[in-house]
Order: C-alpha cells, then structure tokens, then sequence
C-alpha cells in the first residue's frame, strides 16, 4: 500500500489532493500548522470521520521553518511520495513579508530535500512550483522551455525552490519533481485570492451583505483552471517512470475585469465599465430579475435574506482599490500545458465560464446557508 506524506494539508491544494490519494487507496500523512483558531475547514469532512481519521488520514504538527521536525516526521511516516504544497502563497502579502516568504517557500524546500538525503529514504517528491516564475514573461505562451522572470518576493522564493529541486535531482539522484502550476481555483479557494474575492463579493452584494467590491488591478490576465484537475495532475507528474518537470495550464488566458462580468452575468447582472485605471468602475447596465431568482434556491436561506432592493440601472457595484495594486505586477500568464497531455495523458476539462459559474453558484449557496 502506497503512502503519501502532503505539506499544506489544510490548504486549497491539500484538501483536494488529500481527497484524491485516499480514493486511490492510500495513506496519507498531513502536516498541519498550529492555529489559534480552527485551520483544519477544508479537510474536516475527512477528519471528522472515524472511518478515516488516524485510519487512513494521520495529522502531524509540523512547520517547514522546522528542520528537526521535518526529519522526524520522515523517519515517523517513511512516504513512498512527498507533496510539498505548503507555502504562504499570496503574491502581494509576499512584499510585506519576504523573508518569511522565502524561509517557507525557498529554504523550506531545500530542508525537507535536505531531509530525504539525510534520511535515506525512498520517496518521490512533488515540489508546488508555479507560473510566477514566469513573471514578466519572456515568451507567449509559457511552457518548460520558458526563461524565468519572477516579478515578487513570492516568485524570486519559489525560484529558489524549483531549482534546488533540479539541483537535488541531478546532485543526489532523487526522484524530485518540479510542477510548475498555472492559477488553480475552487469554491475552496482561499477568500483573498481574487477569484474568490469575487465570487463572494458578488454574492453578498446580492443580498445585501456588502455595497460594493473594491479590486486593484483589472487588466492583469491569468489562465485560470479547476483545482481539483490540477492535482489528479500532480499524481500523474509522480507515477512517471523518470523524474520530470511538468507545466499545468488550460491555455487560455482571461482578465480579473472579464472575470468579474461572468460572475455577475451568472447572477443575471450585466455590468458596464466607465473610467481609467483608479477611476474605473463598474456599473449594473440591466438587470434580468428572472434569471437571478431562478439562480437562488431559497430552500438554502435560513437566515431569511432578502435581494438587495438598492440595485438598479446605474448602481456602482466595482471600484478600483489602488492600495491591492502590486509594486510589481505579472499582466499576463499563459501556459502550454503540450507535454502534460503528451506524456501523462492530463487535459483539463473545466474551462472558464465552467469555472466562473461553479465558483458563483457555491459561494450564493454559502452565504444563503451561512448568512455571511
Ligand atoms: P493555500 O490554500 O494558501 O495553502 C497553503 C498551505 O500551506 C496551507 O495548508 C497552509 O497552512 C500551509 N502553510 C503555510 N505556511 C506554512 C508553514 N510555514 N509550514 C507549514 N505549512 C504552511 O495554497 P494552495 O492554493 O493550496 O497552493 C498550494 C501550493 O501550490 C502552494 O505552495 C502554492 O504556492 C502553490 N501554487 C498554487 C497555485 C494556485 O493557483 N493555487 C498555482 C501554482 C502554485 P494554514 O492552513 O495553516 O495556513
Ligand atoms: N488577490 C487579489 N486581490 N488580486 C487582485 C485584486 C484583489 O483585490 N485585484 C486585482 N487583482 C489581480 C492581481 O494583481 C493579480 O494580477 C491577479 O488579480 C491574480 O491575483 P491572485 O488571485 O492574488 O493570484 P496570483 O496570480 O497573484 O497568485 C496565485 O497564482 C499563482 C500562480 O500563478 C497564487 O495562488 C500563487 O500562490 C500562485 O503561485
């Protein structure tokens, strides 16, 4: 039976990974941080089930500032295959904070390296490198061959830890993976990650939650896909025979502005943009009321909310924040995922509109049965 050891468990990656390896019979080991509130949401389904907690699914503080910890942690767990997803992972908190960015997310990947060396042990390592490595991109569209940019904090730590990974590979002969994923998103997504600042945003304008949604920059454009997708993708990168790198993407590439109109075009909103830069708003152009109520399944409103009778023709409903803008901003990713379906038969199906309505959709149903 196959082991796997998964860093950043409680994380939107972890969740779904997590989900997908014990459905493929595995035990999976997690390392959790240590929270002054509860961190463990998107995993409780599992965890609070007896039939998999400590059965199949096995929780272990750790920290991957915490070398003694990680080590201890391998010789305990002995993983056939190591996830190495745990990162603080926000771009723009990563100019606020760059030494720590680059504690967890660059020498963090060289201690649990480390750690496999010194251990001896025999394992697979899957390293959560990223498209930010791309930054300011040197070629359209991005895949393996691309130079590197990096154009935050963020960026110039995961550099770090993509190439360590090639170091360890070719120095030591580890079987050491670098998946260089393109945006990923979910209902699971992290709230301050624009998608899903959005989605909920939208939402609860809609019932009367909030007035309005402030953003930074609208022009950038991602190549966003469906989480769960990418990580059936990272288990496809370890069962090959030789270690590779691998980049994830859909190929398609849209702006933050286009994905705010499909949120609220779900909803039955179509907005107009008026203005430039920081003076750019959007504006509720027609409403079709019809189409929003067929959207909403009240049967899920315990908290008798109502639809925001303020909105009507005219009603501003996006700002512009200049404060969420970046020092350094990456405007446009997208990635050529050719040797991902070449070589390990990976295709993502979810495209964007897909995406947009299933986050919009999960995030109404939420604030319906939550209230928030
Ligand atoms: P996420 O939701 O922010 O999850 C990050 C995870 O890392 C959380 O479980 C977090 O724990 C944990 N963590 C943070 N600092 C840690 C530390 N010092 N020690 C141990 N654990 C720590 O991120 P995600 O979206 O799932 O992404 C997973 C990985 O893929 C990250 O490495 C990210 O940089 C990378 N990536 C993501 C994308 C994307 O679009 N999602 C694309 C490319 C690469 P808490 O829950 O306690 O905070
Ligand atoms: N977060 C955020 N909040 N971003 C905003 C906002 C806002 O209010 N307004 C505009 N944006 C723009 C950002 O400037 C950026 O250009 C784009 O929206 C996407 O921002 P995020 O959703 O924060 O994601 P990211 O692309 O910076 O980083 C994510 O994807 C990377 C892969 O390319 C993270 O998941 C990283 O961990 C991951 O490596």
């Amino acid at each position: 039976m196959k082991t796997a050891l998964i860093t950043g468990i409680t994380g939107q990656d972890g969740s779904y990974l997590t989900e997908i390896l014990l459905n493929k019979g595995y035990t999976v080991h997690g390392l959790i941080r240590r929270s002054s509130s509860f961190n463990t949401g998107r995993i409780d389904h599992l965890y609070n089930n007896p039939e998999i907690l400590n059965k199949k699914l096995f929780l272990h503080y750790g920290d991957l500032t915490d070398t003694s910890n990680l080590n201890r942690l391998l010789e305990k767990t002995h993983p056939s295959e190591i996830y190495n997803l745990a990162a603080q992972s926000h771009v723009k908190v990563s100019f606020e904070i760059p030494e720590y960015t680059a504690e967890v997310d660059g020498v963090g990947t060289l201690r649990f390296l480390d750690a496999i060396r010194e251990t001896e042990i025999k394992t697979k390592f899957y390293q959560a490198s990223t498209s930010e490595l791309y930054g300011k991109v040197q070629q359209i569209p991005q895949d393996e061959k691309t130079p590197f940019y990096p154009r935050s904090p963020y960026g110039v730590a995961k550099i770090y830890g993509y190439w360590i990974v090639v170091n360890y590979r070719e120095a030591y002969n580890l079987f050491a993976c670098n998946g260089i994923l393109f945006n990923h998103e979910s209902p699971r997504r992290g709230e301050t990650f624009v998608t899903r600042k959005i989605t909920r945003a939208a939402a609860r304008i809609l019932l009367g939650l909030q007035n309005n949604l402030s953003l930074g920059n609208l022009n950038a454009k991602r190549d966003w896909g469906y989480a769960p997708e990418y990580c059936e993708g990272m288990w496809r990168i370890l069962q090959q025979d030789e270690p590779e790198d691998f980049v994830l993407a859909t190929g398609e590439t849209h702006t933050v502005r286009e994905f705010v109109k499909e949120t609220f075009s779900w909803l039955g909103i179509e907005l107009e943009w008026d203005g430039k830069g920081k003076d750019e708003k959007g504006i509720v152009e027609k409403i079709d009321r019809e189409l929003l109520e067929k959207r909403i399944d009240w049967s899920e409103n315990i908290f008798n909310l109502k639809l925001n009778g303020k909105i009507k023709k005219g009603t501003t409903v996006v700002e512009v924040a200049p404060h969420y803008y970046r020092p350094t901003e990456v405007d446009l990713l997208i990635g050529n995922p050719k040797k991902a379906k070449d070589e390990l038969g990976w295709e993502p199906k979810v495209r964007f509109k897909e995406l947009v309505d299933l986050m919009i959709e999960a995030d109404f149903k939420k604030v319906l049965q939550r209230g928030y």
